[in-house]
């Protein structure tokens, strides 16, 4: 039901555009991409210095996500005001807002439902002082419902496995205060504003220390119970605070007139159609499960009614999952001697990393589909070290492109400024992690090739 009534959105916004499928066109001449691209890909895109903070790109932690500064350079220079940028792996929604402020309208796709929310929250313009008086609304009532609970008012909204769930990560105060935010927050009747306020909810649990919790270091990496943590703060004060901020930030994006669209779908399947979308850009989650979204954003989602369940089974159609399939065989030379050479080593890390590569496939077929030929797909990519072996994600995933129909431009290489990208502190030994190749990251520039070109290549 809403996956339907989503794609009849985005079919809207794609019939409003200035040049939807089939109408007249400006020559892509006068954008001249495969020049742009080109001479974007020599410049240095490590942004060093540069503010990565403003508008409401900070309301909420979110693990590797890019600085603004790579979307909006290659949004202003390869598109046109008015026409669409997607990104299919949308996470906390960085393309988007972008995208927004260039006066372009940007669809975002993720399978993540808290990526989805705040993605969402964070590129829509809001009537902020309703957002501050139901924010005002939400503390006063909590305040009032606040005392202990039992698991039997638990029971009322949640199952056994997610009361197990509080019970083991939060203390019992916390647990009460954050129980009668979430229920005051469920009373707020405009859904807009309750996804706002959700949001604002979400971002005093995911913090990169996770101090409302009893877990070491949520945003970051795998969270593990410190019973030597204090919680000193109160859940209620965090809320005022992070709502002040939150209604700060959005103050840059409240007029503006290219609201973006935020959908909960698998890149693999994209509810778009065809020759659709004027640029892509985006950055494809870490093979093996390298950054584990679901790990930390289960920490809100449970509080917002998902099952613990549904959550594990959905982490596992997440691109990047630790899923062993029998197949070894991708479609990149390089690719297939990396996983050759994996084979030796460890049989299952070769068999999760193929996946992952088959995975992208998919996705960047889907990226082909949706595209408007000539027009440009940007992905920037991390690699990681599996076993003591670089699996060069930039160079396969640009082999891989190149196999479905891609044209490949260039591949550029960015330092990435830690702080900026928000990279996992440590997770793995720094010879099988993600540690060892977090100091650099690849830009793939590609091209959808015109009618007449594909058909001569084929
Ligand atoms: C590296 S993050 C993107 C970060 C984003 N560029 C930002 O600035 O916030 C990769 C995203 O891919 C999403 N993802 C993983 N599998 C997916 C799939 N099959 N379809 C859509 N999104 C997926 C993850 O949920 C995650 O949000």
């Amino acid at each position: 039901m809403l996956a339907k009534k989503a794609v009849k959105k985005v079919l809207a916004l794609q019939r409003a555009l200035p040049f939807p499928e089939g109408r007249d066109q400006p020559a892509e001449e006068t954008l001249n991409i495969p020049q742009r691209l080109s001479a974007l890909l020599k410049q240095d895109l490590t942004f060093r210095g540069e503010k990565t903070s403003y508008a409401s790109h900070n309301i909420h932690a979110f693990a590797a996500k890019f600085p603004p500064q790579i979307p909006r350079t290659f949004i202003q220079e390869l598109t046109r005001p008015g026409e669409v940028v997607l990104d299919p792996m949308s996470g906390s929604g960085t393309t988007l807002i972008e995208a927004m402020f260039a006066g372009r309208h940007g669809v975002g796709v993720d399978l993540d439902p808290l990526a989805c929310l705040m993605a969402s929250v964070k590129s829509s313009p809001f009537d902020l002082s309703q957002c501050a008086r139901a924010g005002e609304q939400v503390l006063r009532d909590a305040e009032k419902q606040m005392r202990p609970t039992d698991d039997e008012r638990l029971l009322r909204f949640y199952s056994t496995q997610s009361i197990e769930f509080f019970r083991y990560w939060f203390t019992d105060k916390i647990t009460d205060e954050l129980f009668a935010l979430v229920r005051a927050i469920s009373r707020i009747e405009e859904i807009e504003v309750r996804a706002f306020l959700k949001v604002v909810f979400s971002s005093c649990i995911i913090t990169k220390t996770g101090a409302l919790t009893l877990a070491r270091d949520l945003a970051h990496s795998r969270p593990h119970r410190d019973l030597t943590r204090e919680v000193k703060q109160s859940a209620l004060n965090v809320f005022r605070e992070k709502l002040i901020n939150a209604i700060e930030s959005l103050h840059e994006i409240s007029e503006s007139p290219f609201p973006s669209l935020s959908l909960r779908a698998d890149a693999r399947n994209l509810p778009l159609a065809t020759n659709s979308v004027q640029l892509i850009l985006t950055s494809p989650p870490y093979a093996a499960n390298a950054i584990d979204y679901m790990r930390a954003h289960k920490f809100s989602l449970i509080w917002f009614g998902y099952e613990p369940k549904a959550l594990s089974s959905l982490r596992s159609r997440y691109i990047g999952s630790e899923i062993k399939p029998s197949t070894f065989e991708v479609k990149s030379e390089t690719g297939n001697e990396i996983i050759n050479q994996l084979k030796k080593i460890e049989e299952g890390r070769a068999a999760v990393v193929a996946h992952y590569y088959n995975e992208m496939t998919l996705s960047l077929l889907e990226m082909l589909r949706v595209l408007a030929p000539g027009r440009a797909a940007v992905l920037v990519v991390g690699s990681s070290v599996i076993k003591g072996i670089d699996i060069k994600a930039p160079t396969v995933l640009a082999e891989i492109a190149a196999s479905v129909g891609f044209g490949l431009v260039d591949i550029a290489r960015r330092e990435i400024i830690r702080d900026a990208r928000m990279m996992p502190i440590s997770h793995n030994s720094a010879r099988s992690g993600i540690e060892a190749r977090m100091h650099e990251e690849g830009v793939i520039g590609l091209i959808k090739p015109q009618q007449g070109e594909a058909d001569a290549h084929s």
